[in-house]
Formats: structure tokens, sequence, C-alpha cells
């Protein structure tokens, strides 16, 4: 039986950020999944008893968020985005690529535990399609080459960096900052540039404006 003490003090400063103790359920859930690499039934008894739910209310949360892994996805982490407009850029071949790289499908790990690969669904990052992330760290602007490459070097132990800033730490780190975003780390690299602001940009030089709610959905918003 797994020991979760280590964790106790952890908890109980996630748990005292909320004025109800149910809204942590989230954080606590990364920070399981940053201890023991994947949400277990005993960490899952262990959060329930904590926040005083059912292990099903847990459980209902913990399987509903594909972020959430119930087998250990081991040192790193590698999603590819296969939808709509990564595909259409090629992220079948970066998927395609990567998975010949490491010998494993979706959803699949290496045989010595470094990779983990998934594909994806859209992550609001499809001005820069094709997108792969690392540990959740985006790598922009992909090609086959260039992602076979960020898995090279990971496997060599090199410095990696996220095309947007961060240097790749491990799946185990990120979750770790998920469960503490206050931690200086969540707010690195570059959150927004012009090619994602192209839009808003061209509106703003061409004095466009959103148009204004109806009378009824405005009503609505005044008794909200
Ligand atoms: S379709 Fe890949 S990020 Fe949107």
């Amino acid at each position: 039986m797994t020991n979760f003490d280590h964790l106790a003090e952890q908890m109980d400063q996630i748990v005292a950020r909320y004025p109800k103790s149910r809204s942590a359920v989230m954080p606590l859930l990364h920070l399981l999944q940053s201890d023991q690499g994947a949400v277990t039934m005993e960490g899952i008894s262990v959060i329930a008893d904590r926040l005083e739910l059912t292990t099903a209310e847990v459980t209902a949360v913990a399987s509903f968020y594909t972020m959430y892994k119930r087998r250990d996805v081991g040192r790193h982490h590698i999603g590819v985005c296969t939808n709509t407009l990564c595909a259409v850029l090629g992220g079948d071949a970066v998927y395609d690529a990567i998975a010949q790289r490491l010998s494993a499908g979706h959803n699949e790990s290496t045989a010595d535990g470094q990779f983990h690969l998934e594909r994806i669904e859209c992550q609001a990052a499809c001005t820069h399609a094709p997108v792969m992330t690392v540990d959740w760290e985006f790598m922009d602007n992909q090609t086959p080459s260039s992602a076979v490459e960020v898995i090279d070097a990971l496997a060599r132990g090199d410095r990696v960096e996220s095309t947007r800033g961060p240097v790749i730490r491990d799946f185990a780190a990120t979750e770790h900052t998920m469960a503490f975003p206050d931690d200086g780390l969540a707010g690195e690299g570059t959150p927004v540039d012009a090619i994602m602001l192209a839009g808003l940009t061209v509106a703003g030089e061409l004095n466009m404006t959103a148009p204004k709610p109806s009378s009824s959905a405005q009503s609505k918003e005044d008794h909200s």
C-alpha cells in the first residue's frame, strides 16, 4: 500500500486556497500525478478522504479530463495535435515520424519509459500549426524532421526549449507546476505573439468593432 504522508503538507496548502475544499480536486489530481506518474485508485481515495468527497466524484473528474492519466506516462509526454488545422498542415506526418522514431503508437510508451506518445486534440494553438507538446510545453510549427530532432535531443539529455521559451523539464515537474501555478514557472515564455494577434490587429486597423449584444442578451447580463 502506497504511503501518501509526504504529500500531506502540499495537499493542505492547495486546499487552503479555496473557500470550499472540493474546489481543490483538480490541482490535487495534478499533485498526485506529479508524485505517482499517474492518477492511481489509491491516490483517488486519499483525495476523496481529504476533500470529503466520494471516490466516484473524484474519479468522475479524473476520467473526464484527458490530461489526467490512469497509467504512468514515463519521463516525457509527447502530444501531437492531429485535429483539423494541424492535420491539414502536416500534423499526421509529424505524428507518423515520431511514432516511427519511438516505435510507439497512440497512448503507448517506449520500452525504456522515457517517452509516451499521444494524439491530442486542438490545443488552441492553430496559428502555429502543426503543433506538438512536450510535457505540455508548446513546440510550434513542427515538421517531421524538427519533431524527431526534439525527441533525439531529449533522448540525449540535451537542454531543450519550447519554441515559446520555457526549458523542457519533465512530465512530473510540469504536473507539479499545475498543482502550484504560483511557483514562478507557470508564466514563463511568450504567451502571445503578433501572429496570434493578427486578426485583432487587422480589425483595429479597419476600425472594426464587435456587434453590440442583443437586448435580451444584455438583459440577461444585467441580471447575472
Ligand atoms: S488544430 Fe492543432 S492546435 Fe488547433
